[in-house]
């Protein structure tokens, strides 16, 4: 939810923020602005759109300056227009400031402002805190942003410069992310690491409250009372080659492809050929007390919610421990039976979502221990909880999410190996013949991708149905809900998921010969109950597209279209039936001309309520 950058050195500032900018986009992408400080005095540019129509408009004006901070925004609070656009100034135009989150108290805050006699121009709730800013400042930038952070609530990163106060950017952090760059003869921040990775692997990572003053060749973080705190540098291992799109059309094309790649490589990481167990070393499991636990709560959002609700098949399955699925946003805000044999499990791809992060939050002020899967390391949820597995998926940068869940299932099947392992309930046979199988998942998820043109035709015939419908039961039920969620967030197509049980109870009323429905059919314990299903959907003459076993030959004679997966045990086969579902959504909404990479309204890491 809108991506921030700053620079300060010696080089010009607008093309590394611009860069740093792009990087960012999948933050948000409403409208984009960017503020150069030269001498005393601020250029400020902005514009509507996307950041190319920035980029556009740059080429014209380009501001002059070695100090500046940028911004691409996700609107929360006004319309998108370059009025409401960041950076935001005060009266003067003195100070500007781009701003990631939600100040709660603005109208508050507004008012006191207006009674003082401050002029506002926009309908943001950003404004306020540059006017608070400009009240508090006495010569100190620093000084003026932590007074202004104590009167402030809610959730924030910010970046400001001030005409007054060359060479320096002032940042500062509560529960949105912020990064700083430490350059060779320069400084950088940013919402997260992949936009100064082009000038320097040195980074800190921002706590909450506390905020820095930049210069070329100095920073000076301090908490919000204003005490100094020695900042704790960092070298990130994060590759820029791996977050371009490496002659594939569309992020999302290429992260989809990737799905076979990477499930072999944490398989290898996390099973070596030689090993008979799950090596979870680094994620520090030994934390959690895992001999005392008897339940566990699964936190998340949207598709990570997916993944956590089949790893409660797998955990219950394998480990035998109970397992609620809870979506961050109810979770955060019920009150929760939490003992001290739960453990909290919180998923997150980003590991920045604001409700996730709330969500382990509380779980760990209630007393329970938290484990996070998570993908970006370093991010917010990863350094708040007790203990964190990776999951590897490496950058995920198209905004609808495949191959990060992909690696959260497989992420959770090991985990529920492991507990079951642990807990003496999954002897070593049974292990061993789980794993044989999972070893042979990336060259049939390779196959599954090797057979993209069925699922192409698929696309061409219905992508112009208004409605779908997703069926799927057990393992793959989840995988129904992500289907329908990647087809709508894409194609603004209206689409459904439903477990095929509780299509009787309600959706089936919807089927009619125009209606699609994609039914998740691979043999397994529910195979003859989805056979059911479907045929109740043939007689009302809906359109069936099945997603079904090699071989299958039943499912050729009553269906519109068959999608095939290798053969593989039961509890695995979400990993092979959700790609024809990725690859669909795909191609209906390439074939649609619509930005696949870059939905409307989206944006990737959700950090605001
Ligand atoms: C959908 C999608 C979202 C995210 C959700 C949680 O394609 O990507 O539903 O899964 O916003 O994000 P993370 O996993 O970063 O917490």
């Amino acid at each position: 939810m809108c991506g921030i950058v700053g620079y300060v050195g010696k080089e010009q500032a607008t093309p590394i923020i611009i860069e740093g900018l792009r990087r960012l986009e999948y933050r948000g992408y409403d409208s984009a602005g960017i503020a150069l400080l030269n001498a005393s005095s601020i250029h400020v540019v902005k514009e509507v759109g996307k950041l190319s129509a920035l980029r556009s408009r740059l080429q014209k004006e380009s501001p002059v300056g070695t100090t500046g901070i940028g911004h691409t925004r996700w609107a929360t609070h006004g319309v998108p227009s370059e009025v409401n656009a960041h950076p935001h100034h005060d009266c003067t135009r003195s100070f500007m400031l781009v701003h990631n989150g939600i100040i709660e108290n603005y109208t508050e805050l507004r008012q006191e402002l207006l009674d003082k006699g401050h002029r506002f121009v926009s309908e943001t709730d950003t404004e306020v805190v540059v006017h608070l800013i400009e009240e508090n400042y006495s010569g100190d930038l620093l000084r003026a942003m932590l007074s202004s952070m104590r009167r402030l609530k809610g959730a924030y990163a910010f970046a400001v410069i001030a005409a007054h106060e060359p060479d320096t950017i002032v940042a500062a952090r509560c529960g949105s992310p912020l990064v700083v760059g430490v350059g060779n003869g320069c400084n950088l921040v940013a919402s997260d690491a992949s936009a100064v990775l082009s000038h320097t692997r040195r980074v800190v990572y921002l706590e909450d409250n506390h905020a820095v003053r930049l210069g070329r060749d100095n920073l000076v973080v301090c908490d919000i009372a204003g005490n100094e705190v020695e900042p704790n540098v960092k070298e990130i291992t994060l590759n820029l080659s791996d977050m371009e799109k490496a002659g594939h059309p569309h992020f999302m094309i290429k992260e989809i492809f990737e799905q076979p790649s990477l499930v072999a490589d944490v398989l290898m990481r996390r099973i070596p050929p030689t090993s008979r167990e799950i090596d979870f070393q680094e994620a520090r499991l030994q934390t959690l007390g895992l001999d005392r636990i008897r339940r566990v709560m699964m936190v998340s959002c949207g598709t990570a919610c997916h993944a956590s609700m089949v790893g409660k098949y797998y955990i219950e399955e394998f480990a035998r421990l109970p397992v609620e699925v809870d979506v961050a946003s109810e979770f955060r805000y019920r009150n929760p039976v939490i003992t001290d044999d739960t453990l909290v499990i919180a998923i997150s791809q980003s590991g920045e979502t604001a409700d996730t992060l709330a969500g382990v939050r509380e779980a760990r002020r209630r007393g329970a221990k938290v484990l996070s899967l998570i993908n970006v390391e370093g991010s917010s949820i990863d350094r708040e909880s007790d203990a964190t597995l990776y999951v590897y998926a490496g950058p995920e940068i198209a905004v609808a999410s495949t191959k990060a869940y992909t690696a959260q299932i497989l992420a959770l099947f090991l985990l529920a190996l492991f507990l079951g392992r642990k807990r003496g309930l999954l002897e070593e046979p049974h292990f061993r013949e789980v794993v044989k199988e999972l070893r042979l998942i990336p060259g049939k998820m390779q196959s599954v991708l090797d057979n993209h043109e069925v699922v192409k035709i698929c696309a061409h015939k219905f992508s112009d149905a208004p409605n779908f419908l997703y069926l799927g039961r057990s393992y793959n039920y989840p995988n129904a809900l992500e289907g329908a969620l990647k087809l709508k967030e894409l194609s603004y197509i209206h689409a459904e998921g439903c477990g095929a049980g509780e299509m009787k109870h309600g959706p089936i009323a919807l089927i009619d010969d125009t209606f699609p429905v994609v039914c998740l059919a691979p043999a397994g314990r529910v195979y003859e109950k989805m056979v059911s299903n479907m045929q109740e959907i043939r007689a009302r003459r809906g359109i069936l597209i099945a997603i079904a076993t090699e071989g299958n030959k039943e499912m050729a004679a009553q269906c519109e279209h068959v999608i095939s997966v290798p053969h593989t045990h039961e509890a695995l086969s979400p990993l092979l039936t959700v790609i024809p579902l990725q690859l669909l959504a795909y191609y209906v909404t390439t074939m649609k001309g619509l930005d696949v990479d870059q939905p409307r309204n989206l944006a990737k890491s959700v950090t605001v309520e």
